[in-house]
């Protein structure tokens, strides 16, 4: 199985879904949501894929990190690489249901501990797609962190129960989940928080708290205060607003006002090594992939998505010793043209 083998597979699989394009950026399926792209013109997704490509980077070869080391130390544990799976859900309604909710997320979830990483876990209308997440994680020894989406209080806080007996060793809320049109159809509304009432939710668990789809430096000190342990600069993928700018667009300023005082990840529109590297220098921690796990797992299962997450690492270690980054920690906007 390689790269271009697991695409052709994802594409027949995930036909009238997901055209699997060459270049994965939003224009396609601009509009389709549900399905694969982004939300209404498309250009948050179109966004995403764009500011990352505005930067290039500055190439430096007479230094010592020949062998540069891709490991990370994230929410207490160690790391192969600084790149894990985003929680991904929705398979009848986003991915045409070629595979079923529970076997996706289980391929998902074992992919990513095969190749060194983790994967989040998500949640959606019907139960079962939170559940089903929990269920993978319970199987793989708790090695993930299922993402709550913003529902009533008393709904998420039987949901950080389940993660905590899960055993998962994070939990979390995509917070701009909040306008969900899915959710409120299925009768399960979603709404905005209060910063009093995440600060309940967030004291109402022991497991580190992962606020996810933050997109401006003002909610990311917000989430320090209520005493986050991580957050995700993400656009939810371009899928919940309109118009929103691109992740490498705002994620400098959000680093600049929080860096070392919370764990830092970032998502949307990475698709290789290099796209890893241009996140990392621009601040993240460490960054989360979404639709290239997803053709992974369609396309190859478990050691599809195995081998996505291999091949951006072995291109992200390329990419290291070719701008002079010995280690993860090494990577700053030095590197940035
Ligand atoms: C089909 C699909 C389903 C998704 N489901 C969820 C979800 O249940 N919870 C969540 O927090 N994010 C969800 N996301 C957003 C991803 O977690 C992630 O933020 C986004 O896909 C990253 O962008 P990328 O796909 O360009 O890598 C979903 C994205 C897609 C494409």
């Amino acid at each position: 199985m390689n790269e271009l083998k697991i695409k052709a597979a994802a594409r027949e699989k995930m036909k009238g879904y997901c055209r699997v394009c060459p270049r994965c950026d939003g224009k396609a399926c601009a509009g389709e949501v549900p399905g694969m792209g982004g939300l209404m013109t498309g250009t948050s997704f179109i966004n995403n894929v764009e500011s990352l490509a505005m930067y290039n980077l500055n190439m430096r070869t007479i230094h010592q990190a020949a062998d540069p080391d891709l490991s990370v130390q994230a929410f207490g544990r160690m790391f192969k690489m600084p790149v894990f799976v985003a929680p991904l859900t929705g398979v009848s309604l986003n991915m045409g249901g070629a595979l079923d909710e529970a076997e996706m997320v289980k391929n998902l979830v074992n992919g990513a501990l095969a190749a060194g990483s983790f994967s989040f876990t998500g949640d959606g209308p019907a139960e079962e797609i939170y559940t089903a997440g929990l269920e993978a994680l319970k199987n793989a020894a708790g090695m993930g962190i299922p993402v709550i989406k913003p529902r009533h209080t008393e709904s998420i806080a039987l949901r950080l129960k389940q993660a905590e007996e899960a055993g998962a060793f994070a939990v979390g809320i995509d917070i701009d989940g909040a306008g969900l049109a899915a959710m409120a159809r299925s009768g399960n509304p979603v709404g905005p928080k209060t910063f009093y009432q995440l600060r309940e939710l967030v004291q109402m668990t022991e497991l580190p708290f992962v606020l996810k789809g933050i997109m401006t430096a003002q909610e990311a000190e917000m989430a320090v205060e209520i005493g986050a342990a991580a957050i995700v600069v993400s656009n939810h993928g371009g899928r919940t607003l309109d118009y929103t700018p691109g992740v490498a667009e705002v994620l400098p300023e959000i680093v600049e006002r929080v860096k070392g005082e919370i764990f830092v990840l970032a998502d949307g529109g990475v698709r290789t090594g290099v796209d890893v590297l241009k996140m990392l220098a621009l601040g993240a921690d460490a960054v989360l992939i979404g639709r290239p796990a997803l053709w992974g797992v369609f396309g190859g299962g478990v050691e599809g998505v195995r081998l996505t997450l291999e091949k951006m690492a072995a291109q992200l270690k390329h990419a290291m010793l070719m701008t002079g980054c010995a280690n993860v920690k090494a990577i700053d906007y030095s590197i940035i043209y």
